[in-house]
């Protein structure tokens, strides 16, 4: 703080001559500006053009919001000197709108006025049935908990929409055609649709409006709620067909626009103007993970509109790196910005018409792309005249030519502090059960909270896909991570145990070692469920060309090649991602193994394996595998001759691969894949392992292994440990974990006794390579998610 007020000042003393004098001229007072319960910021040091912002605790909002100091040196609006009889600036109770516009029932209690925390309940008389919260509370935002509650005999054509609070309805018939309107109390302002038709489909057009306050806001939560579920929609390929009911699929092929404008005016200071910078960048980062890839336009607007990033670019034969779209958002200064006096929201409006326009005449597919408008902007357009026509242009170019307008999405959110609400919904998509205006105050949170959009049911069909939740062990000290596809297996077979890892690769099959099988008697499997609850395993696969002892005439006492094994489960786990909600309600605490599945194997009543499979992630999701089509939308491939060759090439392209795998502590552990130049030194040390007495490495380790550790190159390897085979080696590509390798053996054991865990100079480990066992793969995972490319 103190820094950035030296500077600012010398730099007024250096542009401004008038200053030099000394005078306090143009500065604002600070008399007189404290308020009761509160207290306020000023962003420039009290200088011309300073905003003052009033803070109250939540539930309380400050009767002024804030002022600004003119070039005059005085405060707009001007501070009242408090005197008795005439308090000064207090921190005031929240209200919430008047609830008691309820028909066909009784609110209890009445009272003139609701404020903060006060309860309400609803009943209907009877013949009428409540649909909607029957209790409602006013929460520290100004809005009511729950939903409107709605007292309905159901005897019209479209559901009875009931009366939000604060709202006067006209119109009492639902049937087709029939048309209601809305309008707010005195005072309050309407977000959503003002007039509403009953369609043949029993759906109201537009959008249920609610009444807020000057005070009233959007939670952070509220909003990445409503905004991610409205935006998922246009980002996920599976589709309900609702006619058929069934889910249908998409090949949309990253036919999505996304067109982003960002208010950098005067009126949105410095920080609300990096947040919302910085929500955007978190928020291409988030829409990444699907599938869709979208052409972005990036601008910001004030006085003049600064193209940040351009979506012609796309047409012209070069792709646009995703990468490169942030480091140019990034690296946009505030300061250096120009004239910022005014808010041209027209001209931003103007500027997405003239590109979507071009991007008509270049693109075939125009009329089923899918537009996304982002704004964010206090909604204040002081210049440039009136938006709506211009929203109008972009609403009729959308609409050419049978395009649909539902292809159109809208987002407002309003941000500083002299939010225009009624604005922001002129211009608002309205649409039924999604929100596209958001009224923000916490930029902050709100940005923090966009990083955890992606745990939304919608995402279950994404392999690989975790969250970067971490965890602290009953020590508290190590961060462990969860991967929801990690699975450890006990086999029990006689008196042997052991144990290994795997990973969930579909709802129904776990890849493993074969050697975590000391039997590989797989025909008479048999299985006994061990509650209801479970799912069993109903079948274990080792790969045919596994044979441990095939080399021990040759001097290799145990040969590893085709070290893999997959297992059939009975039933497929149900897939299903982290929330927000569930991952606070954990803490911070390991959560609880759960044996999801058991099962006994063996007919034979002296050959009897016990398998269990623990999983110690409350949520389940498999891990991508190279060359199917699941990966290639991990990997961004798309159209339709992406092959198995271009997986291996994004994902094995380098002498040194960084590749991670777990240990059953879940603690995440770093390798290096030895390939190209580097593959053959690292493949020749397996001949440095006890008892291993041929000469030749190429009998030992043969082209199904990829080989990590050593010391020749800049990073220390962490090394494999006893209980980490049969797991996964996995890449990572912006949260999607992509297995290339399944844990096979290692030269020297670091880990026992005083060992480090790290690599060693003769340190090597060796990991069957799943490029190189996709017959076994494609001939077993015959459960039908997958969907494998050539
Ligand atoms: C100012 O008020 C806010 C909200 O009541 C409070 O969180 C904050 O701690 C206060 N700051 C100071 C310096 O008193
Ligand atoms: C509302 O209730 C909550 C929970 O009891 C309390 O923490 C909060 O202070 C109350 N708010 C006001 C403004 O009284
Ligand atoms: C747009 O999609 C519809 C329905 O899938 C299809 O019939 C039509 O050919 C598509 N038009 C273009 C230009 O791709
Ligand atoms: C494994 O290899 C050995 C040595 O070649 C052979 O005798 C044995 O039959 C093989 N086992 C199987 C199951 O193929």
């Amino acid at each position: 703080m103190a820094n950035t007020f030296v500077w600012t000042y010398l730099f007024s003393l250096i542009t401004a001559s008038s200053f030099v004098a000394g005078a306090p001229s143009g500065h604002c007072s600070g008399d007189h500006l404290s308020i009761e319960g509160g207290n306020y910021t000023v962003d420039k040091d009290f200088g011309p053009g300073s905003v003052l912002v009033y803070h109250c605790p939540p539930g309380y909002y400050p009767s002024v919001r804030s002022r600004r100091c003119l070039d005059t040196g005085n405060w707009d609006p001007a501070p009242k000197r408090s005197r008795p009889g005439r308090p000064g600036l207090i921190c005031k109770l929240v209200r919430c709108p008047d609830p008691l516009v309820f028909e066909h029932g009784s609110v209890l209690p009445a009272q003139d006025r609701y404020y903060v925390n006060d309860t309400t309940t609803y009943e209907c008389s009877s013949a009428y049935k409540l649909y909607g919260s029957a209790t409602r509370v006013c929460k520290a935002n100004g809005k009511w908990s729950g939903s409107t509650p709605i007292c309905s005999s159901n005897s019209d054509h479209c559901p009875d929409p009931g009366v939000p609070a604060g709202m006067r309805r006209t119109g009492n018939i639902f049937n087709i055609g029939d048309k209601i309107s809305y309008r707010c109390e005195d005072g309050l302002i309407l977000i959503g649709s003002e007039e509403r038709t009953c369609l043949e489909s029993r759906d109201w057009t537009g959008q249920e409006p609610a009444c807020y306050y000057d005070y009233t806001y959007d939670t952070a939560d509220e909003i990445a709620e409503a905004f991610s579920s409205s935006l998922k929609t246009s980002l996920t390929v599976e589709m309900t067909n609702e006619q058929q009911g069934k889910k249908i699929r998409m090949e949309k092929g990253g036919n999505l626009h996304i067109y982003i404008a960002i208010d950098a005016s005067d009126s949105i200071d410095l920080t609300s103007f990096n947040h919302a910078k910085e929500i955007v960048k978190k928020l291409i980062d988030e829409i990444s993970y699907y599938e869709m890839t979208p052409k972005y336009d990036i601008v910001i607007f004030a006085t003049e509109v600064t193209p940040i990033v351009d979506i012609k670019k796309y047409y012209g034969g070069t792709q646009r790196e995703l990468d490169q779209v942030i480091v140019d958002l990034d690296s946009f200064d505030y300061e250096g910005k120009g004239d910022n006096a005014g808010s041209d929201i027209a001209g931003a409006f103007n500027h997405i018409y003239e590109q979507m326009s071009w991007v008509r005449e270049n693109e075939a597919r125009f009329v089923n792309t899918s537009h996304i408008i982002i704004m964010f902007t206090d909604g204040e357009a002081n210049m440039g005249g009136n938006p709506e026509p211009k929203v109008g242009l972009i609403k009729d170019l959308v609409q050419r030519d049978n395009g649909k307008l539902e292809n159109l999405d809208i987002y407002m959110f309003g941000v500083g502090e002299h939010v225009q609400r009624e604005d922001l919904n002129i211009y608002a998509t309205k649409r039924d059960n999604e929100k596209h205006v958001f009224i923000v105050t916490d930029m902050e949170k709100l940005h923090t909270i966009f990083a955890d959009m992606i745990d939304e049911k919608s995402s279950d069909g994404l392999c690989g896909l975790h969250r970067d939740y971490q965890f602290k062990d009953d020590q508290g000290e190590n961060l462990k991570r969860r991967q929801p596809w990690l699975v450890e297996i006990s086999v029990q077979h006689k008196e042997l145990f052991s144990k290994c890892l795997g990973s969930l690769i579909t709802p129904r099959f776990v890849l493993t070692s074969a050697h975590c099988f000391k039997s590989a008697d797989t025909d008479r499997t048999t299985v006994t469920p061990a509650s209801k609850e479970i799912t069993v395993v109903e079948k274990v696969t080792i790969h045919s060309g596994y044979n441990v002892s095939a080399k021990t005439n040759k001097g290799i006492p145990e040969f590893y090649d085709y070290d893999v094994a997959l297992i059939k489960l009975k039933e497929a786990v149900k897939v299903s991602a982290m929330t927000r909600a569930s991952e606070k309600d954990l803490g911070s605490h390991t959560p609880p193994a759960t044996t999801i599945w058991s099962v006994s194997r063996g007919g034979l009543s002296d050959l009897k394996d016990i398998c269990r499979l623990i999983s110690n992630s409350m949520h389940l999701r498999p891990i991508c595998i190279p060359c199917t089509k699941e990966t290639s939308a991990a990997l961004k491939l798309h159209g339709k001759g992406v092959t198995c060759k271009q997986h291996e090439d994004i994902l094995l392209d380098k002498e040194h691969v960084e590749a991670l795998f777990m240990s059953p502590q879940r603690k995440m552990k770093k390798a290096f894949i030895h390939l190209k130049d580097k593959e053959k030194p690292c493949l020749e040390k397996s001949i440095k392992a006890p008892q291993i007495t041929t000469k030749r490495y190429e009998d030992v380790v043969t082209e199904r292994f990829l080989c990590t550790g050593g010391l020749d190159h800049d990073h220390i390897d962490d090394a494999a440990c006893k209980g980490d085979s049969g797991g996964a080696l996995f890449r990572e590509r912006r949260k999607r974990s992509i297995q290339v390798g399944v844990i096979s053996w290692g030269v020297v054991d670091v880990c026992s006794g005083e060992g480090s865990g790290k690599s060693s100079d003769d340190n090597r480990d060796f990991h069957i390579n799943l490029f190189k066992v996709q017959q076994f793969l494609k001939d077993n995972l015959v459960d039908g998610t997958l969907t494998f490319i050539d």
